[in-house]
């Protein structure tokens, strides 16, 4: 079935007045999922860092890029899968790590509800460090969908090296070490409220179920909760620099991919050190205010690094979107809010929905702009307006 078919089944459901109960536009769920979510997790989930300018102009500057259409290449056959690490993905799409989805859901275990939307779509996830439930339990729940680890790098190198070992032991098939979140970004939104989950014991299974972490502990974590959650405070952000790279190459032998690199030069020298993927990112402007658009950056990454997988996000809210990211070299294309917000008005369904939107949306766009396949969509498929 062509991911667009989606569309013929909501028109006619239509005949028998059924109309879907989940947003179709980007805006209904964003209002939505505001109106679901406790307050201090919806400013958790959509904040960002300062006055939240880098965030914004994440989603606009996607308005000048644009497609340029080719006509008389219509086709009914249409592919949408991509090549990742050895691995043949059905969709160019994956979830981008998201710390606190596991509070998204009404029954608190997200992570599981994004799993599970993985499994039923194809669309990879990358389970963060900072989940609900274990990453086991969220790698069972994915079933025959691949996932990735995304690494949170401790401060202490035997913890680093458990999580990965877990990590490979569960299943995951790349590690992603997230570099721009050592420390935590200025967010006058949750400073406002003064709330961070962690800090309140939330999200912390990953460390509370490694024995290296409960190794340090003095007391078990269900024994003295509050020293635990010290504990993880002062492991949590390992201040990494260039010297660590050939350390952290050592952790694995699965691919190595690095998130939040923008610059170009960046990108030459981790695929220097041996990273096997680039992950263009800019935490959706949740580190660091003042920021260039995350998809400007991109261009500048793929030519830097031609022959290396180089993954996307920030700023994603629409199929086109996906497809203009994949115009400019992306091979993958993270969604990142979005899915939390349709975690949060139907769990599993909800993120089902999403990213049967998305990929709708990004199938018919390459049906009716002449891109049947993603390797017909080229750099000259779109252009600075
Ligand atoms: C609530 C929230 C939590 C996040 N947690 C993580 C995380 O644990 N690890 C990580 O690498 N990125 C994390 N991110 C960043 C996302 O992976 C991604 O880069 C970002 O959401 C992309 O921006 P967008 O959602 O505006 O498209 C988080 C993002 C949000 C919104």
């Amino acid at each position: 079935m062509a991911y667009g078919d989606f569309q013929n089944e909501i028109y006619n459901a239509g005949l028998a007045g059924v109309v879907p109960d989940l947003p179709m536009t980007f805006a209904e769920l964003e209002r939505r999922a505001e109106a679901a979510l406790p307050p201090s997790v919806w400013s958790y989930v959509a904040g960002g860092c300062g006055d939240e300018r880098t965030q914004q102009v994440n989603r606009t500057a996607f308005d000048h890029w644009g497609l340029m259409p080719r006509m008389l290449r219509a086709s009914r056959d249409r592919d949408l899968s991509v090549d990742l690490f050895g691995l043949r993905l059905p969709t160019p799409l994956f979830l981008s790590p998201i710390g606190v989805i596991g509070l998204c859901t009404q029954d608190g275990h997200g992570d599981l509800a994004a799993a599970r939307a993985s499994a039923a779509t194809g669309v990879p996830m990358v389970a963060s460090t900072l989940t609900v439930d274990p990453m086991e339990d969220v790698a069972a729940a994915a079933g025959d969908t691949p996932g990735f680890f995304q690494l949170y790098c401790p401060t202490d190198p035997d913890l680093a090296a458990s999580l990965v070992r877990r990590a490979e032991a569960a299943g995951y098939r790349g590690i992603v070490v997230t570099l721009d979140t050592w420390v935590t970004g200025w967010r006058p939104r949750d400073l406002s409220t003064a709330n961070f989950p962690q800090l309140r014991g939330h999200c912390l299974a990953n460390y509370l179920t490694d024995p290296v972490f409960r190794a340090g502990l003095a007391e078990s974590p269900e024994d003295d909760p509050a020293a635990a959650v010290r504990a993880w405070a002062r492991t949590f952000g390992r201040p990494l620099t260039w010297d660590d790279l050939g350390w952290l190459r050592g952790l694995t032998e699965l691919p190595l991919i690095l998130k939040g690199i923008c610059h170009p030069e960046d990108a030459r020298r981790a695929v220097d050190g041996g990273a096997d993927g680039i992950y263009v990112s800019n935490h959706g402007g949740r580190q660091a205010n003042g920021g260039i658009p995350a998809v400007d950056c991109l261009p500048e990454v793929v030519a830097a690094v031609p022959d290396t997988p180089v993954l996307f996000d920030s700023g994603i809210r629409s199929g086109s979107d996906a497809v203009k990211a994949l115009a400019l070299g992306a091979t993958a294309v993270g969604v990142g809010r979005p899915y939390a917000f349709g975690a949060a008005l139907a769990g599993t369904r909800g993120i089902v929905h999403v990213l049967r939107s998305l990929l709708a949306e990004a199938d018919l766009t390459l049906a009716v702009d002449g891109y049947p396949t993603l390797a017909d969509l080229g750099r000259d498929a779109i252009r600075r307006t």
